[in-house]
């Protein structure tokens, strides 16, 4: 089927090619005013000046005027954890009342209670409750997104885990990719034996996940009281073996060179940096690595944010994603993630919804699909209500201006 959408006020980043954007390129956001759109199968097929429409226009079927309305490439939101199978709201009010990180972890808080509740949940209905997660990010704007495991922690658990994750891929309009976080905490029988746990995962989780085929990357949680540089290197080399590159948690809460190592090993993606030394920044920019910032989760855990002007200035690739999950970022919406760049980390609007599409397609590695308008990408699309400038958007932080969503070519809901 063949659509045509016509007058598009502005057509939002606009590329030929697929490029990783880091220092000054990334407040280039190519635009064309007064636009068409050309939509075959689902994927874009041709754009331009409405003033360069030809004859051929005319034996269209199918004409969407989208006069007032900007239309941008949807979200690409490259680190979630969106499958857990229960809210922590009581954590938040204990902190608003004053209980320490200790004493909520005590009362069975944190990702340990996660991985309760997951564990006593079946594989159906956490399907069920993601699902609906899922929908809610998709009518956001959402068009692309990654999925951690991580709230398993037990060989049995994690798999479920990522057979949801697989279910979820399978039957979602948008692409999903999906990280083996089983190195998200020590579980409690394995508080004192932190080996057994790393050989759990090499010996008994990764064969399985790799024989099913569960996921695309592997992710450590490194850390001072989780995973050490050292392990994560254990950890990452036998994931390697099998195919699965790595995405990883560091320098949230310290700076312990989990950073260089990851460099190291090669990551697609370093994720979180609210911890960044100058030398961290120095390294990360000198790197093929993408620092993928998580403002959101700053925000919450009421951490100063990750330095993102140093980090662009420096030369550094940076994308943004919602880090969406029960225990530091209850919230998956990326429209927010944008407006808070730009508030709390002084990006330009270019530079955030940069870092948001494209760069973030990047740290999926599925920049050949989605993230920017291109020919023969997925018409995964943001069609804006009326604004009065691209910049309108990140400024009225809260406010719906998303009009429709479109995922393949079709509008959602
Ligand atoms: O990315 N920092 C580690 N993991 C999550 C939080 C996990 C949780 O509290 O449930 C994060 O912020
Ligand atoms: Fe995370």
């Amino acid at each position: 089927m063949t659509l045509l959408v016509t007058n598009i006020k502005q057509l939002v980043g606009v590329r030929e090619e697929s490029v990783l954007l880091r220092g000054k390129a990334l407040a280039q956001l190519p635009v064309i005013e007064d636009a068409y759109l050309l939509i075959n199968d689902g994927l874009i097929a041709a754009y331009g000046e409405m003033k360069q429409l030809g004859e051929w226009a005319n034996s269209i079927d199918h004409t969407i005027d989208a006069s007032g309305q900007f239309v941008l490439p949807a979200w690409c939101d490259s680190h979630t954890h969106l499958v857990f199978a229960a809210s922590r709201e009581e954590e938040f009010v204990d902190k608003i009342n004053g209980m320490s990180y200790e004493a909520i972890a005590a009362k069975g808080g944190g990702i340990l209670n996660s991985a309760a509740k997951l564990a006593a949940m079946s594989e159906l209905e956490l399907l069920r409750l993601a699902w609906s997660r899922l929908e809610e990010l998709i009518s956001l704007g959402t068009g692309a997104v990654e999925i951690k495991s991580g709230y398993g922690l037990s060989v049995e658990a994690e798999l479920k885990m990522l057979r949801v994750i697989q279910q979820l891929k399978a039957t979602s309009p948008i692409p999903i990719v999906a990280t083996f976080l089983g190195a998200h905490t020590y579980p409690l029988a394995y508080r004192e034996n932190h080996q057994g746990y790393i050989d759990a995962i090499v010996h008994d989780m990764l064969p399985v996940i790799a024989e099913e085929n569960l996921a695309d990357f592997v992710d450590v949680f490194c850390e001072k009281g989780f995973f050490s540089p050292e392990e994560m290197e254990q950890i990452c080399s036998a994931a390697q073996q099998y195919g699965l590159k790595p995405k990883l948690h560091v320098n949230q809460l310290n700076s312990i060179g989990g950073l260089q190592k990851a460099i190291a090993l090669n990551a697609v993606s370093v994720d979180h940096l609210e911890t960044m030394t100058e030398q961290d920044i120095a390294d990360l920019a000198q790197s093929h690595s993408i620092g993928t910032l998580l403002p959101s989760a700053a925000f919450f855990l009421r951490m100063p944010y990750q330095p993102a002007r140093a980090l662009i200035d420096a030369g550094a690739a940076v994308a943004l994603a919602s880090d969406f999950n029960p225990g530091s970022s209850p919230s998956g919406n990326m429209n927010l993630v944008v407006s808070m760049s730009c508030i709390g980390m002084k990006m330009l609007p270019e530079e955030a919804i940069n870092a948001a599409t494209i760069n973030g397609a990047f740290a999926m590695q599925l920049e050949q699909e989605v993230g920017s308008i291109t020919v023969g990408k997925r018409a995964n699309l943001i069609f804006t209500r009326p604004i009065p400038s691209l910049a309108y958007l990140p400024y009225a932080f809260g406010s719906n201006l998303i009009e429709r969503v479109m995922i393949g070519g079709e509008f959602y809901r």
